[in-house]
C-alpha cells in the first residue's frame, strides 16, 4: 500500500521480485518511492515502513522504533527481504531528497539535465525596452542557457498572458520552453529498458529523484522473431522489415509513455528528457538504421555512441525539444544496456573483484578487478529463455520456477543434510516444513505448471545432479540404478519414445510422460552447452586478469532472467565461479537502474560514456584455445 503526500487515497501496487531482495531495493526497483539519505545502507534509519507479519527484527530497528511500533509490525525497509509475499505499507516520502538511490546501493546526487527556474519579471516600459529574451536570461544568468527557437516563439505570449511570472525550461544547458506561472515542481524524464524480449518504462520525477509510475510490455518486434540475429535475419530478407521493425519499437515506446504518464498522471508534455538503454541491435531497430553489419563477421556497429535525438524522431509525443538519450555500446554484443547496468552496479568504482552476468540468448560479461575491466559476450543460445527446450515457456504464470527434489522420503542423515545444496530462501519461506512430495515446484502465480522457465531449467539441472540422478557429464544414469540412488524419484526417470526424461509435473496420477511437464536428456545437453559458454567466458576474463575463480569477491546476475536464478544451483551447475552463495547478488533489472541515473544525474552520464574509454572489449571467438576450453566447461 503506497500512500502519497497529497493525502490522496492510497494506491495498492503488487510486484514480483528476486527472493532475497530487500523491500527498499524491491521498491526501487518498481517505481515506489521510499525515505532514504544512505541509500539502503541502514544507517540513516528514514526508511520505515509497516510490514504484515511476523518479521525478522534487526538491531537498527531496535534503535528507531518503540516497543509497539515494532509490535504494529514497523521495520527499516533497506533491512527486511522479501523471503515471502509480504504486505507493506509504505508512508509518503517526508524528505526533500538531495540524492537518490538507485540500482546497486548507487547514491546519486540529484544533477539533472532538465532545470526549470520560476522568476518575476519587470513589465517593459517606454523607458525600458529590452527584449523578451534578454530580460529573461538576465534574470537566469547564472545558467547562461542557449536560447532554443521553440522556447522564442513562445516567449512573447507567454510572458504577456502570465503577467511575466513565468518557468523557465533548460534542458541540458538549452532554454527550450517559458511557461506561464511556477511549474518548477512539474520536472519528468522517462527511462526505458530497451530489451529485445521485454520493455519497461520508468517515469521519474527528476526534481525529487524520485518513480512515478513503471510499466513494462513484450517489445512488439517479437513476431519477427525471440531474439536479435533473428531480427537482423529479417531486415536481410526483406528490405521492408527495417521500418517496419522501427515502426514496432516505437510503437512499443509510444503505449509504454502513455502508460505511465496516464498511471502518474502527469501531462506528456512535460516530459522533458528520455534515456534508453538497449543492445546495439534494438538500439539501431529503433533508429532505423540498417542492423545487417552487426549481424555477421566482423560484427560492426555503424556508432558505438548514438547521436541525442529528439523523442520526436522515434514517435514519441512528450513537450516538443524532449531529447532521448541512446546509452552507447562496447561491442556489437556488448551493448549500451549493459553499459547502462555496469553504471548501476558501479562497475568502475569497486575496488573489490567483481563480476557481472547478463543471462540471456547473448550473455554479457564483465569483470573488474578495481583496476582494470574487460567485458565480453558469450553465445548461450535461446535455452535459458525457454527456447529449444521440450517444455520451456517464458517466465509467465504457469512456468516452474523453483524446484526441490528429495531422494528419499525418510528424514535425511546427517550427512545428508551436510552436503545437500542449501535451498533458496524463496524455497525456505515456501516450504517450511518437509512436504511428502518427492518433486515440490515452486510455479508463477500458484497456478498448475504448464512447463518450464529458465530458473526453473538451472534448477532442475542443478537438483538432478546433487541427487545423483544426473552423472559429472551431464547424462541420466542407467534406469537400473535410479532406485538405489534416488528411490523416491526413480519412478519419474521414464522415456518418451528414445528420449529419457524425468517428469517433473504429472497433471493427473496416470498421466502419460507425454502429457506431463518434464526435463528431456535433450534439454540437459542444451543447458550444457549455454552454462559452458558462460563460464568459458568468465574462466578466460580471469585467465586474462591473472585471477583464480576463488578471488572474486562478488557476482552479480542481472537482467530480468539471472535475477531470477537461485544462487546455490547456479554454483552446483558451474554457470558462475564455485563461491560462498552469499557473493553471489541478484542485481535486479540494471539496464533500467542505469537509464535513470543518466536522467538524474549529469555527472552519471557523462561517467556512462567514460566507460568506453576505461572498459576493454575481449573477442573471444577467435581465439584458438576456445574450443578446447568450452568442452572442458560442459560437465557438472
Ligand atoms: Fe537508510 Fe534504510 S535507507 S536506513
Amino acid at each position: 500500500t503506497v500512500e502519497d503526500a497529497t493525502g490522496a487515497a492510497p494506491a495498492r501496487r503488487t510486484v514480483r521480485v528476486p527472493p532475497g531482495v530487500t523491500v527498499f531495493d524491491s521498491a526501487s526497483w518498481n517505481g515506489i518511492a521510499i525515505d532514504s539519505t544512505c541509500g539502503g545502507h541502514g544507517t540513516c534509519h528514514k526508511c520505515k515502513v509497516r510490514v504484515e507479519g511476523s518479521t525478522p527484527i534487526s538491531r537498527h530497528d531496535v534503535r528507531t522504533f518503540s516497543r509497539e511500533q515494532l509490535d504494529d509490525g514497523w521495520r527499516l525497509a533497506c533491512l527486511v527481504q522479501a523471503t515471502r509475499d509480504l504486505a507493506v505499507d509504505v508512508p509518503p516520502l517526508t524528505t526533500r531528497p538531495k540524492a537518490a538511490t538507485v540500482g546497486v546501493g548507487r547514491q546519486v546526487i540529484l544533477r539533472p539535465a532538465v532545470q526549470k527556474r520560476y522568476v518575476e519579471l519587470d513589465e517593459p516600459n517606454l523607458a525600458d525596452q529590452r527584449p523578451d529574451l534578454a530580460r529573461l536570461l538576465e534574470a537566469i544568468d547564472d545558467l547562461a542557457p542557449k536560447p532554443d527557437l521553440h522556447a522564442l516563439r513562445r516567449l512573447p505570449h507567454v510572458l504577456r498572458a502570465a503577467d511575466y511570472k513565468v518557468t523557465a525550461v533548460i534542458v541540458d544547458e538549452s532554454l527550450v520552453d517559458v511557461e506561464p506561472g511556477d511549474t518548477t515542481d512539474q520536472r519528468y524524464a522517462i527511462a526505458y529498458d530497451l530489451g529485445t524480449t521485454t520493455v519497461v518504462a520508468t517515469l521519474l520525477d527528476v526534481a525529487l529523484g524520485t518513480p512515478v509510475a513503471v510499466a513494462s510490455m513484450l517489445n512488439k518486434q517479437q513476431p519477427y522473431g525471440g531474439d536479435v540475429i533473428t531480427r537482423i535475419s529479417a531486415t536481410m530478407m526483406d528490405p521492408e522489415t527495417l521500418p517496419r521493425l522501427q515502426q514496432a519499437a516505437s510503437a512499443t515506446l509510444v503505449e509504454l509513455a502513455e502508460q505511465v504518464c496516464r498511471e502518474g498522471g502527469v501531462d506528456p508534455k512535460q516530459v522533458y528528457e528520455v534515456a534508453v538503454a538497449g543492445n546495439a541491435t534494438m538500439t539501431a531497430l529503433v533508429l532505423g538504421i540498417d542492423p545487417e553489419p552487426l549481424g555477421v563477421a566482423p560484427f560492426v556497429m555503424s556508432t558505438s555512441q548514438p547521436p541525442t535525438v529528439l523523442a520526436a524522431d522515434v514517435g514519441l509525443e512528450l513537450h516538443p525539444r524532449a531529447q532521448v538519450f541512446f546509452f552507447p555500446a562496447l561491442g556489437a554484443y556488448v551493448g549500451g544496456d549493459i553499459v547502462a547496468g555496469m553504471l548501476a552496479t558501479g562497475m568502475d568504482r569497486d575496488k573489490r573483484v567483481r563480476l557481472f552476468i547478463d543471462v540471456g540468448t547473448n550473455c554479457e560479461l564483465v569483470i573488474s578487478d578495481g583496476d582494470r575491466i574487460l567485458s565480453t559476450a558469450a553465445p548461450a543460445g535461446p535455452a535459458f529463455e525457454g527456447g529449444a527446450i521440450k517444455c520451456g515457456m517464458r517466465a509467465a504464470d504457469g512456468a516452474i520456477e523453483v524446484i526441490r527434489l528429495h531422494a528419499k522420503l525418510d528424514p535425511p542423515s546427517a550427512e545428508e543434510v551436510a552436503q545437500s545444496t542449501p535451498p533458496s530462501v524463496e524455497e525456505v519461506a515456501q516450504q517450511p516444513s518437509r512436504d511428502p512430495n518427492p518433486v515440490e515446484l515452486g510455479v508463477i502465480g500458484d497456478v498448475e505448471p504448464r512447463g518450464l522457465c529458465g530458473s526453473g531449467l538451472v534448477d532442475a539441472v542443478a537438483e538432478l545432479v546433487r541427487v545423483g540422478l544426473l552423472d559429472a557429464s551431464g547424462r541420466f544414469i542407467p534406469e537400473d540404478q535410479a532406485p538405489t540412488v534416488a528411490p523416491a524419484l526413480a519412478d519419474r526417470l521414464t522415456k518418451i519414445g528414445e528420449e529419457r526424461v524425468f517428469v517433473l509435473h504429472r497433471p493427473h496420477p496416470e498421466a502419460a510422460p507425454e502429457d506431463c511437464v518434464v526435463l528431456s536428456q535433450r534439454d540437459v545437453r542444451e543447458l550444457q552447452f549455454a552454462k559452458a559458454a558462460i563460464s568459458t567466458g568468465w574462466t578466460l576474463l580471469l585467465e586474462e586478469l591473472g585471477l583464480e575463480h576463488r578471488d572474486v569477491q562478488q557476482v552479480l546476475m542481472a537482467g530480468s532472467f539471472g535475477s531470477y536464478i537461485s544462487p546455490a544451483a547456479a554454483v552446483r551447475i558451474g554457470l558462475v565461479p564455485k563461491l560462498p552463495v552469499l557473493r553471489i547478488v541478484s542485481a535486479g533489472n540494471v539496464a533500467g537502474e542505469g537509464a535513470k541515473m543518466a536522467l538524474l544525474s549529469v555527472r552519471e552520464r557523462a561517467g556512462a560514456e567514460a566507460l568506453l574509454q576505461e572498459v576493454t572489449y575481449v573477442e573471444l571467438s577467435d581465439r584458438p584455445d576456445f574450443n578446447d576450453r568450452f568442452v572442458d566447461q560442459l560437465g557438472f
